[in-house]
């Protein structure tokens, strides 16, 4: 690199790309569950020395793909409470590199290498909470529900939830059976509403898109434990998600009281990525970066056409990430000073970007006394 350079504050030495480190696991496969025709569950064997989560964490999977490092990530479905396996299921995107390779190569008794847990799609569980969840998922954003319903009703018995759940049509709907046995098992505590795009001539539940008519006609339907008792959770399609949260917003609803998921759809293509404005002379230039990490410091330059993580990588230095597309937040970090800019700020809550929070897979160094620390 022209004008790279790195310097690290205790002894430098050179590392692979995905070391063996503390941040890193290689789990057994355990078993394979066929969910639907495109969507699979890797259920993982738990190692000698736990790797503990909270519901609504999701999994980062490694793996060579045509000889490329590919990483994902995917929501755990196991709950931390109820489940002494780790499980995430993976649906077949059309194109997609890993949600391909996965369901065709991982068997039982396969070594997968995986990154500890991350995320921040959570909540905190009490047993004394008395709340009601209402929880919205479309497609496979039903993932971290799953882990996140699970252990609401084990860890808060006062606590009800109701889940709104859209799907294209009947055989697309993952965990079926499943909810099915959990709202018996838990009769009046769990609730759960089908939304289907085309549904069957028999079917029951509600038909159509999950547009604003028909979330008011479900929430209208749904118990109301009044705003302050009530948290508002979602992951899904975009376009759900900008449905809901309009909705929501309509309702006044405060920002606080929800929580977003956003779907991770891989790596985004870098010349789509936009060029970071330029702060002062005649155009965007490089900016040299402190980063912290695992009680090392980095110090590194980085050109105004990379980003933070990407330099960092460049240099061999293993920063965590996972999408690299500024949705998971797995390269989270918390800018002490400078400012950074970012090419994408969805993955970050209002809050967490007034506390300055940035994503260094997506952020470019703006002056020159930038420094973030991770973890
Ligand atoms: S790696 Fe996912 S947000 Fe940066």
């Amino acid at each position: 690199m022209a004008f790279g350079f790195f310097k690290k504050s205790e002894k430098t030495e050179k590392k692979e790309s995905t070391p063996a480190g503390p941040h890193y696991h290689n789990l057994v496969v355990q078993q394979v569950v066929q969910e639907t025709k495109d969507a699979i569950s890797i259920v993982f064997e738990q190692p000698a020395t736990k790797i503990s989560y909270k519901a609504g964490q999701f999994l980062t999977l490694i793996a060579t793909v045509g000889g490329k490092e590919v990483r994902r990530a995917y929501s755990l479905n196991s709950s931390p409470v109820t489940d002494s396996d780790l499980s995430v299921t993976v649906k077949r995107v059309e194109g997609g590199l890993m949600s391909n390779w996965l369901p065709d190569n991982v068997k039982p008794g396969s070594t997968v290498k995986v990154m500890e847990p991350m995320g921040h799609f959570t909540t905190e569980f009490s047993k004394t909470n008395k709340r009601h969840l209402v929880l919205f998922a479309g497609g496979s954003g039903i993932t971290p529900m799953m882990s996140i319903i699970k252990t609401t009703l084990v860890e808060e018995p006062e606590s009800i939830c109701s889940l709104i759940y859209a799907n294209r049509d009947i055989d697309s709907i993952i965990f079926k059976n499943t909810f099915d046995q959990l709202q018996t098992k838990y009769e009046g505590r769990l609730h759960v509403i089908h939304v289907l795009d085309n549904a069957p001539v028999n079917w029951q539940g509600h038909s159509g898109l999950l547009n604003h008519d028909m979330l008011t006609k479900i929430l209208e339907r749904i118990p109301d434990w009044g705003i302050g008792s009530t948290t508002y959770l979602m992951c899904g399609p975009e376009g759900m998600m900008k449905n809901v949260q309009t909705l929501l917003e309509a309702r006044k609803i405060p920002t606080e009281k929800i929580f977003k998921e956003s779907f991770v759809q891989g790596t985004i293509d870098k010349d789509a990525k936009k060029e970071p404005a330029p702060v002062g002379g005649s155009g965007p230039r490089a900016h040299e970066v402190t980063v912290r990490y695992d009680g090392q410091e980095y110090k590194f330059v980085v050109e105004p056409n990379r980003t933070i993580l990407e330099t960092a990588l460049d240099n061999g230095i293993d920063l965590p990430y996972s999408c690299q597309s500024g949705l998971c937040t797995a390269c989270r970090g918390k800018a002490l000073s400078g400012q950074v800019k970012l090419d994408e700020e969805e993955g970050l809550s209002q809050s967490e970007r007034a506390e300055g929070f940035v994503l260094t897979c997506v952020g470019h160094p703006m002056t020159d006394d930038v420094v973030i620390e991770i973890g």
